[in-house]
């Protein structure tokens, strides 16, 4: 059995996971609603809920545990908030010298890369290494409140940037937008919801150049024109039209996701499978259009489970499991790990 523990932002997760059956189970506390009066996370408050949540969320693991005990902990080494990284680093730290057993540090962008194939993983544990080579070259789009990454993973352990944001995050983009419509943090739900009963053509947003040589994202534009375009309406008007606002602009992020995806398909032929992941994967329109495009392409489509879009342990001990041979024990926190790096050990840092 693995421990698997994440606390690299707001949400403080464990996650048990056995190597041959896939995840026994998997444990969240978010901390939203203590944030949301802040507009953001506050990493002091987000760091001493962790210190509060982990050991409660421990003591229900260990009436699942019985008499079993990890034999592997893989804690979240980086990039995240460096007092909350900090504290699952000292609590895997202190249950390795507890249960005698190695506490490894793994990058949590690669975690999210691998998590569309947390189900994958479990349908077929025994034979999971082979059927996911039959799959790559993997192009991954990673969406979440601080990433926009388009990437490429041609073996376990290998995975190559493609294309990332200039400026804002597809989710921080979100999250902007919302809070200029007025609406709570963190904005992704709601503008999602309300777009549902809107008309996406309502208000034509920019989503950036569809030029072959630009492999990068851009959402500040988009942002900014949404804030022009509010500042020339009257309230009423704005509080009349908020659900084609919202379907709009929620239509612009997505549409400026799926060019580049198009674009790096056009680019190369070789992928043998298309997979999503991060927060913003959560969005129903975001996952119908890359749904779309993956049938169009044929190529089969990995789209991380709800609960695994947001930050969560599984994905921090399927990763672990992987890239095992590559990681190091105690490997320090990072708060600004690449994607294309896995975690460091200390005399590196
Ligand atoms: O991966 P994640 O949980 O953590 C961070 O990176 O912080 O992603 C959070 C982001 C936020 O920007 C949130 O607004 C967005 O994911 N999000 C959504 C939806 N649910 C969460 N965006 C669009 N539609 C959703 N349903």
């Amino acid at each position: 059995m693995i421990l698997g523990i994440e606390s690299s932002c707001d949400d403080s997760a464990l996650a048990l996971f056995d190597p041959g059956t896939g995840v026994r189970g998997h444990w969240m506390s978010s901390q939203v609603a203590l944030h949301e009066k802040y507009g953001g996370v506050v990493p002091d408050l987000a760091s001493r809920e962790h210190l509060n949540n982990l050991p409660a969320m421990l003591g229900l693991i260990q009436g699942f545990l019985g008499e079993t005990r990890p034999h592997s902990i893989f804690y979240t080494a980086g990039p995240g908030l460096a007092p909350c990284l900090a504290m699952g680093k000292a609590m895997a730290q202190a249950l390795a010298t507890a249960w005698y057993c190695p506490a490894y540090g793994v990058n949590h962008l690669r975690a999210h890369a691998y998590s569309p194939f947390l189900d994958f993983f479990e349908h077929s544990p025994t034979d999971f290494v082979e059927r996911f080579y039959e799959h790559l070259p993997h192009l991954g789009l990673l969406a979440s409140g601080g990433n926009t990454l388009l990437y490429e993973i041609s073996a376990i352990g290998t995975i190559e940037i493609l294309a990332e944001t200039r400026d804002d995050a597809a989710g921080e983009a979100i999250d902007k937008g919302a809070k200029l419509l007025g609406l709570p943090y963190p904005g992704g739900p709601h503008i999602e919801k309300l777009a549902e009963c809107g008309d996406s053509g309502y208000q034509k947003f920019p989503i950036g150049q569809n030029r072959q040589q630009d492999m990068f994202f851009s959402f500040s534009g988009l942002k900014t024109s949404l804030r022009y375009y509010l500042e020339a309406q009257t309230e009423e008007e704005v509080r009349q039209n908020l659900c084609h606002l919202c379907a709009s602009y929620q239509e612009a992020v997505v549409q400026g996701l799926a060019l580049r995806i198009k674009q790096a398909i056009r680019r190369n032929r070789r992928f043998r499978s298309l997979g999503l992941c991060g927060g913003v994967a959560q969005n129903r329109r975001l996952r119908a259009v890359l749904t779309g495009i993956s049938e169009e392409q044929n190529l089969p489509f990995f789209v991380a489970r709800k609960e695994y879009c947001g930050d969560n342990a599984a994905m921090i001990a399927l990763a672990g499991y992987l890239e095992r041979a590559a990681l190091y024990e105690n490997a320090p926190v990072r708060p600004s790990l690449p994607l294309t790096e896995q975690s460091l050990p200390k005399d590196q840092r």
